[in-house]
C-alpha cells in the first residue's frame, strides 16, 4: 500500500482524509494525521511520526505550516506534495524548497488546471502573455488599503470594477487568498514577473471565476474556472481536495495515465 500522511485536516484535509479511508484512490491508504488542532484517529503529534508513516506527505495546512515542515519532508526523502503554493511567492521559500534534495517537490495543480497544454505550448516556442483575470463578488474584494474611491464603487457600484492590474508576485502580496491559483499558474508557466493578474470586483458575481488565456506560436488558448465553495471554508474551492485525491492516484502509477 502507498501510504498517505497528511498536514492539515480542515476544508481539504479532512475530505482527503475521509476519501482515502474509504478507498477512493486504488492501492493508496490514509496512514497518518498531522494537525494542530483537529484530532483524528491516525493523528500523530509531530514531524517524525508522521515521516515514519508516509510515502508521500500532503500539506493542506498553509503557509506558514508549508514554512514550517517543508525543506524537512523533502531532505527525509519523502515525496513532498504541496497543496499551499501561493506560498512560493516568497522567494526565499521557493529557493530553499526547491533546493532541499531528497524526495520530490510535488505541486498539486489544486482549484485550476490546463497547465499541460500550456507546457506543451511553450516547448513548441515562448508563450507571450499569460495572464489570469479572477472576478469575485464585489464585497469580497473591498481591502482597507484601497482608496475611498475604489471601496465606495465596490460597495455601491452596479458596474465590475478592476482593483488590480499588475504581476502575479504583487498580486499575491495583495491579494494572499487569490495566491494559490496565481501562484499555480506562474510556476508551471513563465513566472511570478510575467504573469500578469487582473482582480475584478462584480456586483453581478456570486461565485470566483478565473480565466487564464495565454498565447504563442503553438496557440491562443483560453481556460476558464468557476469552482463551487467548499462547504467547511468559504475561500476555497470544494474542487480541491479532489485533486488532491487525483494526484495521489498518479502517483500510483496507473496503467493508463493522463500525462
Ligand atoms: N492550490 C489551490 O488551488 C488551493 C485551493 C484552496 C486552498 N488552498 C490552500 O490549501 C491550504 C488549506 O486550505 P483549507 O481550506 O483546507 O484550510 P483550513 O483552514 O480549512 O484547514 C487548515 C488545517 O491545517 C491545520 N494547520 C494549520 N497550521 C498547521 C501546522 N503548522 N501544522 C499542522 N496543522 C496545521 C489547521 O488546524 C486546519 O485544520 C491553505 O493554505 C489554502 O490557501 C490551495
Amino acid at each position: 500500500m502507498f501510504r498517505v500522511g497528511l498536514i492539515g485536516c480542515g476544508a481539504i484535509g479532512s475530505v482527503v482524509a475521509r476519501e482515502l479511508s474509504q478507498g477512493a484512490v486504488d492501492g493508496a491508504e490514509l496512514s497518518a494525521v498531522f494537525d494542530l488542532v483537529v484530532d483524528h484517529p491516525l493523528r500523530v503529534d509531530d514531524r517524525e511520526s508522521l515521516l515514519a508513516r508516509s510515502d508521500v506527505v500532503v500539506e493542506a495546512a498553509g503557509h506558514g505550516a508549508l514554512r514550517e515542515h517543508g525543506v524537512a519532508v523533502r531532505k527525509a526523502g519523502t515525496d513532498l506534495l504541496v497543496v499551499s503554493i501561493g506560498a512560493l511567492a516568497d522567494e526565499d521559500l521557493e529557493s530553499r524548497l526547491r533546493q532541499a534534495e531528497g524526495g520530490r517537490l510535488l505541486l498539486c495543480t489544486g482549484a485550476i488546471g490546463g497547465f499541460d497544454i500550456l507546457r506543451a505550448a511553450m516547448l513548441f516556442g515562448p508563450l507571450e502573455e499569460v495572464a489570469i483575470t479572477s472576478t469575485k463578488p464585489a464585497g469580497a474584494l473591498s481591502r482597507p488599503w484601497m482608496d475611498e474611491s475604489v471601496k465606495g464603487a465596490l460597495a455601491g457600484g452596479s458596474e465590475p470594477v478592476t482593483v488590480f492590474d499588475g504581476p502575479a508576485r504583487e498580486a499575491c502580496a495583495f491579494f494572499p487568498e487569490s495566491a494559490n491559483v496565481t501562484a499555480t499558474l506562474s510556476l508551471a508557466t513563465v513566472g511570478f514577473d510575467q504573469v500578469r493578474v487582473r482582480m475584478v470586483g462584480d456586483p453581478a458575481a456570486t461565485r470566483v471565476r478565473h480565466v487564464v488565456t495565454a498565447s504563442g506560436v503553438a496557440g491562443t488558448y483560453e481556460l476558464s474556472f468557476e469552482n463551487a465553495p467548499s462547504p467547511d471554508n468559504p475561500r476555497t474551492s470544494a474542487v480541491t481536495a479532489y485533486s488532491v485525491l487525483r494526484a495521489i492516484g498518479d502517483l500510483r502509477r496507473p496503467s493508463v495515465a493522463f500525462l
